[in-house]
């Protein structure tokens, strides 16, 4: 990220948004500052106005912030509502035939849903959980394949007030298993299998292998035949997904559900070796991921909307499972890989349904990129007016060429930043209002107080110098807890500065214009290809192996990946030499069975040991260093034995 760094710090580039695009925005220039001055001159009763204009209620909220135990902030509290309620019940009335979601499978399947199919289709499934004996409060764990049940499967569980927990379809059955059982989930939803890269991804196996090894909560497990592929089935705990809404009737009335009533958890990636449960609200989740679905993509009815996100990270659940079905919009939904069975499949599908908002993460405009501008000339994109970023840095490299050879220099870009627990986008350019600058996220929304501060929290006014990244104040969408550990909770996102700031975990600075610019993690925690990946739980499945004693993961830059995974490791016994490939190829194998191929390592050294301070530390920034190809400007005086940086370089 080094260069990327150096190269945004040179950056002068700015782009006034396209005047074809100024006059159709929906969002003015001077609606922008009346939405700011509000905001600031009370932001309570700015959230508070716009919970009531925004959510069906069905009993309004007199009270909007409950902040008696910060930071455990409550919105809207003494309010009732159906999150799932407000995504279609309310489309009914007036968009009960347009399309909500266009759906392309790998194999080229494509099929289609209304609003009103759609509405069908998750009161069938709810009724069909609440057959089970699935209630209000209950965990449900969804391990499923980017299809159009993934969508209807988190609506169903909001519809009875359920708890979902979607994991990614690339996480082992191991990483399946931990979040199971740290969520207590009831339930499985997965599939027989889903298609990716021309392969079969057997979710259907993990959950048993998960089930097998415990989890001993789970009572019931969905199956949704999508590759029709033979699989065993547990009688009297597994059932065909299409079996079990045979006769469920079409209506299934929402159960209203407190404001603040969790309405899923997400795991994500910390600085221990433990992932932990993110949990959010419904209220003040479903009004960030509405809002911001509107301010910043600019959504009409007539949109057609694709992010790319899978439904097991933060971003396929803001902006493809809620925000844009709030907000009424046409999502597109595709199953498989970006480059299969070409590195045209993007853009086909793009042209092919009429895409007008296209969000992705750069790791994929950098390897689509990387393809060179033919493909893309080969598909109609024509009908794109908005392009979106999210999950990493974008480096203006790629931002340039997203602009050009994807937006046809017409089309604003948005680089939105925000996390899984922030729940919906924070800073982000407003498209037809924002001028916008190759990698820089530009300004915080309307209601959100980013700022950027030193060691002791004091606001870091000077341009380019670099600091924390904070939110001053509370904002509705906002994490509510770990699940089941508060005092973690506490201790990652209040601690440093003593309850006051909220740590995004992110280093930032701002130039002489406002506009922020993210440098990267300030912790422990990777970001390989917009995933985030913490070094820990890598270090743990690393030394769960039984050849290895000690390991410590870093990450060094990859031209494509943004950032990849780079190990240290000791092993018991002698240091492997020679040709060691057999035995690397063996622990990225292990490495991908504990927590997913995500988590592979692209470089893996062997080494004696691992240097460390007088107190046992491992010296992370000299690995980083090593890793990068970087000269070293630490202190290594205190090395034990300083001839390792040799051996730790591979010499
Ligand atoms: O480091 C920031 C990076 O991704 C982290 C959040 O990761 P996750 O919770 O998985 O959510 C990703 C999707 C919202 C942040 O702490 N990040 C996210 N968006 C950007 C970004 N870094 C730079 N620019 C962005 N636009």
């Amino acid at each position: 990220m080094k260069k990327n760094i150096e190269s945004v710090l040179t950056e002068s580039r700015v782009f006034a948004p396209p005047p074809a695009f100024v006059a159709e925005a929906r969002l003015k220039a001077h609606d922008l500052t009346a939405l700011h001055q509000r905001a600031a001159a009370d932001p309570q009763n700015f959230w508070a106005e716009l919970a009531r204009t925004e959510i069906a209620w069905h009993t309004p909220f007199t009270v909007t912030l409950d902040d008696r135990a910060a930071p455990n902030f409550r919105w809207f509290t003494d309010g009732e509502l159906n999150v799932s309620y407000n995504c279609l019940d309310l489309q009914l009335a007036q968009n009960a035939d347009q399309l909500a979601i266009i759906f392309e499978g790998e194999p080229g399947d494509v099929r289609t849903l209304t609003y009103r199919e759609l509405h069908a289709d998750v009161c069938r499934f709810a009724n069909a959980l609440k057959a089970r004996g699935i209630r209000r409060g209950d965990r449900v764990v969804i391990y499923m394949p980017l299809v159009p049940e993934a969508v209807v499967a988190m609506q169903a569980c909001a519809r009875i007030g359920a708890i979902h927990s979607v994991v990614f379809g690339g996480f082992s059955a191991l990483s399946l298993k931990e979040r199971i059982e740290d969520a207590g989930a009831r339930c499985v939803i997965t599939a027989d299998g889903g298609h990716r890269g021309g392969n079969i991804v057997e979710l259907k196996a993990a959950t048993d292998k998960a089930l097998t090894e415990g989890c001993a909560s789970v009572d019931t497990v969905y199956v949704l035949r999508r590759t029709g592929a033979t699989v065993p089935m547990q009688l009297g705990r597994d059932l065909w997904w299409h079996e079990a809404i045979e006769g469920q009737a079409e209506v299934c009335e929402p159960e209203w559900v407190d404001a603040e009533h969790p309405l899923f958890l997400l795991y994500t990636s910390g600085s221990t070796g433990r992932p932990k449960g993110i949990q959010h609200s419904s209220a003040g989740y479903l009004l960030g991921a509405k809002l911001t679905s509107r301010w910043v993509f600019d959504l009409r009815s007539d949109d057609v909307l694709w992010c790319t996100a899978d439904v097991g990270w933060i971003t396929g659940h803001s902006y493809v499972a809620y925000g844009p079905l709030a907000a009424g919009a046409t999502l597109v939904m595709y199953e498989g890989a970006p480059t299969y069975p070409d590195g045209g499949r993007f853009w086909r599908i793009c042209g092919q349904h009429g895409v007008t908002v296209f969000y992705t993460a750069p790791t994929a405009i950098r390897a689509l990129m990387k393809l060179g501008d033919e493909l893309p000339a080969k598909y109609d994109l024509s009908k794109i007016r908005l392009l979106g970023s999210v999950g990493e840095p974008i480096n203006p490299e790629a931002w340039m060429w997203y602009h050009r050879v994807i937006g046809g220099g017409r089309c604003p870009i948005v680089d939105t930043w925000w996390q899984t627990e922030t729940g919906a986008i924070m800073i982000s350019p407003i498209p037809g209002v924002t001028s916008t600058k190759p990698g820089s996220c530009t300004q915080p929304l309307p209601g959100i107080f980013a700022d950027i501060v030193d060691d002791e929290g004091r606001s870091v006014t000077m341009p380019d110098a670099g600091g924390y990244l904070v939110i001053r104040k509370p904002w509705p969408s906002m994490l509510r807890t770990i699940w089941g550990d508060n005092d973690r909770y506490l201790e990652t996102y209040w601690k440093k500065f003593q309850h006051r700031l909220y740590v995004a975990g992110d280093s930032a600075h701002r130039d002489a214009d406002g506009c922020f610019w993210i440098m990267g993690r300030i912790d422990d925690v990777l970001n390989v290809a917009g995933h985030r990946l913490g070094t820990m739980e890598i270090e743990s499945a690393l030394v769960a192996h039984p050849r290895i004693a000690e390991a410590a993961v870093v990450s060094r830059q990859h031209e494509i990946k943004g950032e990849s995974v780079f190990a240290f490791v000791v092993c018991r016994g002698a240091r492997p030499t020679g040709d060691t490939k057999e035995f690397e190829k063996e622990l990225r194998d292990w490495v991908a069975e504990q927590l997913g191929a995500i988590a592979k390592p692209d470089d893996i050294r062997f080494a004696d040991n691992l240097p460390k301070t007088r107190s046992g530390k491992i010296m992370r920034r000299l690995l980083r260093a090593i890793a990068r190809g970087e000269t070293i400007t630490q202190d290594v005086s205190t090395l034990e034995n300083p001839a390792i940086i040799e051996q730790l370089r591979g010499h």
